[in-house]
Order: structure tokens, then C-alpha cells, then sequence
């Protein structure tokens, strides 16, 4: 873990808040899970737990999130905004983008896309998953922890994920340094955060609109089938089925 080091990751940070206070360690079950533990004890915000490896790594829908040692980035960070538990569902969108962004700023030959509502794509390949996780006290949100799994340098992917995932480095055909890449996704997740808690999702929706994968194209999410048309103003997934245009909030989107 050479390259993942906190003055590595020191040297390259260009966030206002993220990262400036973290913890980089060796291997935890789950960065999420250290990361909520650190809000209830009341890190600030913008703190952020690095792994170089995780034995119990969380993905969407309860699934187990593939997390060897010493190539991708498995973070996690600590947010905190004043706003309903109602209105959150559009911060994963916003993380999203922010990834997007890094990527596209990291390997300006890629076309990173967002694949609602938590992945990221190279071509037809997931690179990032984010798994939010919101704690609520009735109508107070106490802290949101911000997990996020991208694949930079890895080369093997076994079982399903050989023929679904892809690392920065297969699909740019080269090497990134870690700390360069966690302060880079740092820096536009931060940007894209902040521009929802001020502005709300109208602005990561517009910029989401041209960047979305799979749209126009024939999907399912669960037990819908039509044609994706884009996002609603409140994130949700509009999908043309034969009969109706559908609002979808949750599920699982895979072409057909
Ligand atoms: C998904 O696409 O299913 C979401 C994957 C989220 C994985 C990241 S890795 C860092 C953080 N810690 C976890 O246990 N999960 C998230």
C-alpha cells in the first residue's frame, strides 16, 4: 500500500472539507461500518475512512462487495446535512456524477456514465458502486456515510464479475496512483455534494441527463420492462413500458 498513504494522499488533496481529516488503514471488515461508528462519535465532517483491503465489503441489495488488498480504493465518508430523510435518495445520483467526474478528469479518453441509481460505467462495465447509508432521528438526519468502491488498478476479475467489472488501469491501459485518484474522487464528490444540499437535485439531474447509461435503450428493473427515457426531477427512474411511462424509486436496471 505504498501509494496509499496519508502525506500521499496529503499531497494531492484538493477538497475544501473531505478527506482533510481520515484514517487510512491496513484492512477492516467494512469502511462503512468504521465510517458510522466515527459519526456517532462525532468526527467532523468530511472525514473519511481508506482501506487497502476489506473482509466483509458491502454492496447494494445486501450483496458482498469484492475488496482484495492493494489495488482499488474502498472509502468511505462521514457527511452531514440539514435535510429531510425524505429528500436524500438523490445524494447517491450526486455521488455518482462526482465519481464520473473523477474518472473522466483522471482518463480524459474514457466516458465514464452514471447507471442508476449507484453504479458507475466504462462502456458496459461497472468501475464504482456507492452504498449511502442515511441514520435518522425522526426528522433529524443524523449523519450520511458515503461508501464508495472503485476498481483502479486491479487486472482479474473472478466468477460473475469477470464478464461485468473493469479497473481505471483495463480500461485506460495503464497504472494510477491511489492517493492521486482518492484525492481526485474526493474533490468532485465534494463539489457535487455541496451544489445538492445548496441547490437541491435539479442541478445533478441536468448534468446527470447527457451522462446516464442506458438511456434509450430497452431495459428491466425488476419486474419492468420498456424503454428508458431518463430521470424525474426527483431522481427517480421514467421508463416507457407498453402501456405507461413508470416512476421508478428502487431496483435493480439491467439492459435486455
Ligand atoms: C454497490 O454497487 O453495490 C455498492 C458498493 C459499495 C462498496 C463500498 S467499498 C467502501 C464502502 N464499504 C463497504 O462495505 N461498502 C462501500
Amino acid at each position: 500500500m505504498d501509494d496509499l498513504t496519508t502525506s500521499n494522499l496529503t499531497a494531492h488533496l484538493r477538497a475544501k472539507v473531505y478527506g482533510r481529516s481520515n484514517v487510512i488503514l491496513a484492512e477492516t471488515a467494512s469502511t462503512n461500518d468504521d465510517a458510522r461508528r466515527a459519526a456517532v462519535d462525532g468526527v467532523p465532517r468530511g472525514f473519511v475512512v481508506v482501506a487497502d483491503a476489506q473482509s466483509r465489503g458491502r454492496g447494494a441489495h445486501g450483496r458482498t462487495w469484492s475488496s482484495p488488498r492493494g489495488t482499488d480504493l474502498y472509502l468511505s465518508i462521514v457527511e452531514r446535512l440539514s435535510i429531510e430523510p425524505a429528500r436524500v435518495a438523490p445524494l447517491t445520483l450526486a455521488v455518482g456524477l462526482g465519481v464520473s467526474d473523477a474518472v473522466r478528469a483522471l482518463a480524459p479518453e474514457l466516458d465514464p456514465r452514471v447507471k442508476w441509481p449507484n453504479d458507475v460505467w466504462i462502456g458496459r462495465r461497472k468501475c464504482a458502486g456507492i452504498l449511502c447509508e442515511a441514520s435518522s432521528t425522526g426528522a433529524r438526519m443524523d449523519a450520511i456515510v458515503i461508501g464508495i468502491g472503485l476498481g483502479v488498478n486491479r487486472t482479474e476479475y473472478e466468477g460473475e464479475l469477470a464478464e461485468s467489472a473493469t479497473s481505471l488501469r483495463l480500461a485506460a491501459a495503464r497504472t494510477f496512483d491511489r492517493a492521486a485518484v482518492l484525492a481526485t474522487v474526493l474533490e468532485h464528490v465534494e463539489r457535487w455534494v455541496d451544489r445538492f444540499a445548496a441547490e437541491g437535485p435539479a442541478p445533478v439531474l441536468d448534468a446527470l441527463a447527457p451522462r446516464l447509461a442506458l438511456r434509450g435503450e430497452r431495459v428491466r428493473v425488476d419486474d419492468v420492462e420498456g424503454e428508458l427515457l431518463g430521470l424525474a426531477p426527483s431522481g427517480a427512474l421514467r421508463v416507457a413500458t407498453a402501456t405507461a411511462v413508470r416512476e421508478l424509486v428502487a431496483g435493480t436496471l439491467r439492459p435486455i
